[in-house]
């Protein structure tokens, strides 16, 4: 470690979790009511946007393409307010590159977004953004006639060149990404004719609810997706849920420290987001969750966890990965405290996320003597029911906002403080993970 490492210690908790707590918008359903608001024709009104970095970055592309953004503070940390879309005027040329930051949503979606319009928008991105992979994107995309510089690039910086005669596609695609799957659909909405996408299995799909929501005809079925162009989206309202993801932190925390029992109010319960309640019920948690209402065509709900003194390993079947993508880090460190080998089938795509994460929970669970192996596209994790964290464990994370809270929730749940680096790019998704936490810990 070296002197200029930004090193944050993470206490653990002095009582169990307990009473009830509600979690920041939807990252996935911020980003797309921002988006989408600003591609449609009027003023739409959104409430419970989450306030993060990643949704800023979408705040700040959209009105540097035209969208007059027009959101207020409220007194929950959420934004609401209006935004003004382009509609069939179409965006404007920025005069300088859109830097995406850290969002792999923005960027790709921006990209389905940019590619009906005949203009030359450079996107660019934090140093682990430029990692990671476009081609999946700009490959369907330049068969519908969008063009991308330098030619044959995977990474960013990447400049979009859209044309107005986008051509429908029927896209089987190789990976069930909805980042993907979305930036084909927002593009086959300026396309003459239906554009489909067929997953190999269904990722969540947020924007073919939503998108009926601004006026567009599209059909879902669990693992296709169409819609039908040309049309141009109506303003809309949005009302966002809480975040799944950033519930399921406090949910493992609450599964790991002794005595907690607690309750998650106004969360999504998208069935396609919320693989990690069944996962924790297999490892033995008594989880559960209560639909309440809906926003638009999104359920929502409460979510009830309770501390399990006798987590047991499960198997993740493949299939069942999309709907938990992005929690196999925080489920992981809950499987190292199972009896038993837990077994996540096929998390190719978790290379490809923030970080390698398949490589990042090998690494973090090794530092505190926890056994855990790739074996081809699975991650194995033999977990001890009796794990004690060895004193002065520092964890790198990669600036990986999932990776800093579940390393932080390695200390909090544990029995020694741990160290983790570059804590705060937890403000990429739940800037308030920490808080949080703490406001339910009950002291003893
Ligand atoms: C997201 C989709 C998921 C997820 C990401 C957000 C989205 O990625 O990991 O954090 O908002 O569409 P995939 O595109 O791999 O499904």
């Amino acid at each position: 470690m070296t002197a200029q490492e930004n090193l944050t210690t993470i206490e653990p908790v002095n009582g169990p979790l307990v009473g009830s707590i509600s979690v920041p918008g939807d990252k996935s359903i911020s980003h797309r009511a921002v988006l989408f608001a600003a591609m449609a024709e009027g003023t739409s009104r959104l409430s419970g946007v989450l306030d993060s970095e990643d949704v800023r970055s979408s705040l700040g592309a959209v009105s540097k393409l035209g969208a007059k953004v027009n959101l207020e503070k409220a007194p929950d940390g959420s934004l609401y307010g209006g935004i003004t879309g382009w509609g069939v005027k179409g965006p404007s040329a920025p005069s300088e590159p859109i830097d995406c930051g850290n969002s792999g949503t923005t960027t790709r979606l921006l990209m389905g977004i940019l590619a009906p319009w005949d203009i030359e928008v450079e996107l660019t991105g934090d140093d682990s953004l430029r990692r990671r992979p476009m081609r999946r994107v700009s490959g369907p995309l330049s068969r519908m006639g969008a063009k991308f510089l330098p030619e044959d690039q995977d990474t960013l910086p990447l400049t979009i060149h859209g044309t107005r005669n986008l051509k429908a596609l029927d896209y089987d695609a190789p990976v069930a990404s909805a980042q993907v799957k979305t930036a084909i659909l927002l593009a086959g909405l300026s396309a003459d004719g239906t554009t489909r996408v067929t997953e190999p299995s269904p990722s969540r799909n947020h924007t073919e609810l939503m998108l009926p929501e601004f006026g567009a005809h599209t059909t879902a079925a669990s693992g296709v997706a169409e819609v039908v162009g040309p049309t141009t989206l109506k303003a809309s309202e949005v009302v966002v849920p809480g975040d799944p993801s950033s519930a399921a932190f406090i949910a493992c925390a609450a599964a790991l420290i002794p005595g907690s029992a607690i309750q998650i109010e106004g969360v999504s319960l998208n069935p396609a987001r919320i693989g990690f309640l069944r996962t924790l019920e297999q490892m033995g948690v008594d989880a559960s969750r209560r639909s309440v209402s809906s926003s638009g065509k999104e359920l929502s709900g409460i979510i009830s966890v309770q501390y399990c003194d006798k987590l047991h390993g499960c198997e993740v079947p493949a299939d069942k990965i999309p709907s938990l993508v992005d929690e196999v880090p925080v489920l992981a460190l809950v499987a190292a405290h199972a009896k038993g080998i837990t077994v996540f089938r096929g998390v190719d795509e978790l290379r490809v996320k923030e970080t390698d994460r398949v490589a990042a929970v090998i690494d973090g669970l090794a530092k505190i003597g926890v056994d855990a192996w790739a074996d081809g596209s699975d991650l194995f994790i033999e977990g001890n029911p009796d794990l004690v964290i060895p004193e002065g464990v520092k964890f790198e994370t990669g600036k990986d906002h999932r990776l800093a809270m579940t390393w932080a929730l390695a200390g909090l749940s544990g029995n020694c403080p741990v160290q983790v680096a570059d804590f705060e790019s937890c403000a990429v998704s739940y800037p308030a993970f920490l808080s949080d936490i703490r406001s339910l810990v009950r002291e003893r």
